[in-house]
């Protein structure tokens, strides 16, 4: 019988070993090769690859890694001095990018899902690239926190940093920051996704960063990472044939169902240590390394444990585990045979100087403790606390020159800038100085999400285009400098009575286009300036009066055919609306009595008038839309709406079985779509409705994604809604969701325009999108941003407006979670925690693309239902996975000390 087996007989029963600050190895040289990879959520950069390098397939890992060209845009690329190439060494180390100038800079690794916590590793070798001799020190900063000091003790020696933090945001810096002691450079840069529930110790106050990661036992030197551990830690050989007992098994150690916190790779759980003699304890020690910001760090030591050795019933392997004299468990542990147990602190241990570790055999035990492998960490404690998540967005999109957190550490806030900090609150602009920045284009409309900010100066840039008039809504605001630019159209209204009401100053001298005041343009040096713009202004002026006064007319008739045919006949129609009449049925007042039972059953409410519940000759169940008199929506949107209806037919978008014109009274009849609008399964609770699972919220948004992206796509020309909202997504008994409410819809050719213009607003506040309240201009991006809203109406469970106690957007709602870092909390607790947290995750992360500030940056309808399809996949692999492992929030081992 197969079975473990020990391997080396030496007396030793007691060893001692310092760890290492950072791990120091010829990495690349044991690793072996596999097979292929697919798509792992890796990051692997290798800094200083020209980026006209392709990338390449690593040799040991058979990783991808690609050049850094992507993730940063300061820093010289080098080669290492050919003298410490050697051909053995993994080509990642062979060039570096080193940054001579800057106080801090920062490599951006986007695309992250915000709440999962991630590996980052840091690698370094100095290779004299510089040919200066000289290894330099340096920090290192995740985000906004210090992380590590990267001390290069030599030009040979490879130096690995690693840190495991959780992330907030969807995106994450590393930046080499100058501390005057030589120039930063770094080799390689790796990010690891964990999935939700490996090491909970890292959260959003503190992150682990690794001293030390052993695998015992007889190891035969190799280092086990990717692909025996799937999360591609790298697990050190720790092997002394002379001290211990060595063991090892070819049986696969389990992990522990639902709750293993680690996930320590087979490979590595396969092989172990015992002491010889079963009374002699397994002892370890390391020294504290206190840093610039912590002169005494908390530790924590995870102790990877597993049986490998079938025992006969009459044996007895238990141990005790002491940190510093202190006793984890006094029942002592008994590893399980082949699975993959953990003892561990949670709370960090703190003592200034010296860390001892001793596993020690109970008197009832039969058999010496052992040791699998190990991890030591030190307690990196972070601030949430970053510069506000849409003040950062808008401030990135202004320029993209800047490095790092703009507000934070405060001893690096960007040039220009003025921030202020609470607490607990994230820090955000309240000023910047963006004179003489070399600026072009149009003002962004970015500036306007800095909702704190009280000073403003462009002056001297090259910006053009107009003013955006949503620059006026920040109310904090007392200065604006827009002073030498090439500034036209008109100061908006909005800042125009800012400054009538003195809570603003304006500046907008030497902008030769800009016309300060309504149609009189502001006195310009040169009289013939002056005599075109005025040229220029009278056409269009009459070109508007001309196309208004043909709406107008276009109108009067309209209504004049209404009122001159009321008593039409019913077979006889009007040229207006022929269209109606192809594929719907058109019915008579009377037939609309007869169809609602005298307009009984009342089952909605739209700007159009009520809607009530009816049956046909055949029994089909429908919708009837009945105009009312007061009705604000007009002739026009009520015709506009029942002849898209006629053309338009998809699954997602709720079917016109046919109208109604009969004197003065309008209606339309609908499918009957008997799970009524989305909001109310929402919000619902009140008549007993269900709540919604994760499951069907995705299928309905999917469902509604594809109604809207028709709309953008698949018609002739594309369709703008207008109004997309929870209450215009109804669902039927199969709760299938469609699209209702056309009356707002819009045309748009998209080969000619980039947008259409339209007189108002129209639209649900707090569904808007923010270039369309401000300027007017209609994109089917603008139906994107409210579908953004709909999505975060769906994952939170919370109406558009929340009453928080303010009333408050969702959208900002969502953010201020999102930033303090309170992501569970986002999520509908009626859901009960059934669902995919990536799955939940990307939902998020789409929704917020869709509310992204400016259009371009938001998705497509087409892009938008591919991810919605990823992360219905993601939730189908959870149900269909046997072992449940990603229901969880297993997170951690609720016995902290327990095995
Ligand atoms: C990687 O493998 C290729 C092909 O086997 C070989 O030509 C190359 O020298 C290897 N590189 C290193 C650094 O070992
Ligand atoms: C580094 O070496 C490669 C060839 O090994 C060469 O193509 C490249 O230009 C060198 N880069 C620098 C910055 O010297
Ligand atoms: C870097 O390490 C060396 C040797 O380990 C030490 O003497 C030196 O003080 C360290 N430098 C800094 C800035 O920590
Ligand atoms: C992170 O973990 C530490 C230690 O368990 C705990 O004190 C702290 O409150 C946690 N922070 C958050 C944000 O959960
Ligand atoms: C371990 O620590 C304890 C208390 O700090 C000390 O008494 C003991 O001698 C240490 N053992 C070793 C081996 O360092
Ligand atoms: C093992 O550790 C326990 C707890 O620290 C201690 O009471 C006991 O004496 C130790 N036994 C041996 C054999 O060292
Ligand atoms: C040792 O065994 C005895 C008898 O079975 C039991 O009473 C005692 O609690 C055990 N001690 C430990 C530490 O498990
Ligand atoms: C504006 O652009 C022109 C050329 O396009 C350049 O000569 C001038 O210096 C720029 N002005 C400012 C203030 O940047």
């Amino acid at each position: 019988m197969e079975g473990p087996s020990p391997r080396a007989k030496t007396v030793a029963n007691k060893w001692l070993f310092l760890l290492l600050l950072g791990l120091a190895a010829a990495a690349g040289r044991f690793l072996q090769a596999h097979g292929q990879l697919d798509n792992l959520g890796f990051i692997s950069i290798d800094c200083g690859l020209p980026e006209s390098a392709a990338g390449y397939v690593d040799n040991a890992t058979k990783l991808r890694f690609t050049s850094d060209a992507g993730f940063i845009d300061s820093g010289i690329n080098y080669n290492m001095s050919a003298e410490y190439i050697t051909p053995s060494m993994g080509r990642s180390w062979h060039n570096v990018r080193s940054f001579a100038a800057g106080a801090r800079n920062c490599y951006t690794l986007q695309s992250l899902v915000a709440g999962l916590r991630y590996l980052i590793r840091a690698t370094f070798m100095y290779g004299n690239y510089d040919g200066l001799n000289r290894p330099p020190v340096f920090d290192l900063h995740v985000s906004v926190n210090y992380w590590t000091t990267v001390n290069i003790s030599d030009a040979n020696t490879p130096e690995i940093y690693e840190i495991i933090t959780a992330v907030l945001a969807d995106s994450l810096q590393v930046c080499l920051v100058n501390t005057g002691s030589g120039t930063p450079f770094i080799s390689g840069l790796n990010l690891r996704p964990f999935k939700n529930g490996l090491y909970p110790m890292a959260n959003a106050t503190q992150g682990l960063v690794l001293v030390a990661r052993a695998n015992f036992g007889p190891t035969d030197g190799v280092i086990v990472r990717f692909p025996d551990d799937p999360h591609d830690r790298i697990w050190m050989p720790m092997s002394r044939p002379t001290e211990w007992l060595e063991i090892s098994t070819t049986k696969k150690v389990q992990n522990m169902e639902d709750a293993d916190s680690f996930e320590a790779p087979s490979a590595v759980m396969q092989t172990a240590i015992t002491p010889v003699k079963a009374t002699s304890p397994i002892e370890f020690s390391w020294d504290a390394q206190p840093n610039v910001n912590d002169p005494s760090p908390g530790y924590i030591c995870i102790l990877h444990l597993s049986e490998l050795q079938l025992l006969p019933s009459n044996a007895l392997r238990q141990f005790y585990i002491t940190l510093n004299a202190e006793l984890w468990d006094p029942r002592g542990f008994t590893p399980q045979y082949l699975y993959k147990n953990a003892a561990y602190n949670t709370d960090p241990q703190h003592a200034f100087r010296h860390y001892n570790v001793s596993l020690n055999a109970t008197a009832n035990s039969t058999l010496p403790p052992i040791l699998n492998a190990l991890e030591v960490f030190s307690v990196l404690p972070t601030s949430g606390i970053t510069t506000a998540a849409s003040d950062v967005s808008a401030i990135t999109a202004v320029s993209k020159n800047w490095m790092g957190d703009p507000c934070l550490p405060k001893n690096f806030v960007w040039k220009g800038l003025d921030c202020i900090y609470a607490v607990s609150r994230p820090a955000s602009v309240t000023g910047l100085n963006l004179s003489s920045s070399g600026l072009s284009g149009n003002v962004s409309p970015s500036f306007a999400s800095l909702k704190g900010l009280q000073y403003l100066d462009l002056s001297l840039n090259n910006l053009t285009g107009t003013i955006p008039d949503t620059i006026s809504q920040l109310s904090s605001l007392t200065l604006l400098d827009l002073t030498g630019n090439n500034l036209s159209g008109t100061i908006p209204s909005g800042l125009l009575k800012r400054t009538q009401d003195g809570s603003l100053t304006l500046r907008y001298g030497n902008n030769p286009n800009l016309c300060s005041n309504g149609n009189s343009c502001q006195i310009l040096h040169k009289k013939k300036h002056s005599m075109v713009a005025v040229y220029a202004i009278v056409p269009i002026v009459a070109v508007v009066v001309i196309v208004l006064l043909l709406v107008l007319l276009i109108c009067m008739r309209i209504n004049k055919g209404i009122i001159s045919k009321n008593l039409t006949p019913r077979n006889r129609t009007t040229s207006v609306h022929t269209s109606l009449q192809v594929n719907n049925r058109r019915f008579t007042y009377n037939e609309l009595v007869a169809v609602t039972s005298d307009f009984q059953r009342v089952i909605g409410q739209g700007g159009f008038g009520e809607v009530y519940n009816g049956f046909l000759e055949d029994g089909t169940q429908v919708a009837v839309k009945l105009r009312s008199e007061y009705s604000d929506q007009g002739v026009q949107e009520f015709l506009a709406e029942a002849q898209t209806l006629a053309k338009i037919h998809h699954k997602n978008l709720v079917s016109l079985i046919g109208y109604c014109k009969d004197m003065d009274y309008m209606a339309l009849v609908y499918e009957y779509m008997s799970e009524g609008a989305l909001h109310e399964h929402l919000r619902g609770g009140e008549n007993n409705t269900r709540c919604l699972t994760w499951k069907e919220r995705l299928r309905i948004a999917l469902d509604s994604a594809q109604g809207l992206e028709y709309l953008h796509k698949g018609c002739n020309p594309p369709l703008i809604h207008r109004d997309v909202k929870t209450s215009n997504i109804l669902l039927n008994a199969k709760l299938e969701a469609k699209i209702a409410d056309f009356g707002l819809l819009k045309a748009f050719n998209s080969d000619r325009d980039t947008h259409v213009s339209t007189a108002r607003v129209v639209g649900t506040r707090g569904y808007i999108a923010p270039e369309y309240e401000a300027t007017l201009q209609l994109t089917n991006k603008s139906d994107v941003f409210s579908f953004g809203v709909v999505l975060l109406e769906i994952v939170t469970g919370q109406p558009h407006i929340l009453n928080d106690p303010e009333p408050t957007g969702i959208v900002l709602w969502v953010r201020r979670r999102l930033v303090s870092g309170n992501i569970e909390g986002m999520v509908d607790p009626r859901m009960c925690g059934d669902h995919d947290i990536n799955s939940v995750w990307k939902f998020t992360d789409t929704a917020l693309k869709c509310i992204s500030q400016t259009p371009e940056e938001r998705p497509t309808m087409k892009e938008v239902v591919v991810l919605l399809k990823e992360c219905r996949e993601l939730e189908a692999a959870r149900v269909n996975s046997a072992a449940g492992y990603y229901t969880a929030e297993s997170g951690g081992n609720p016995n902290s000390n327990a095995i």
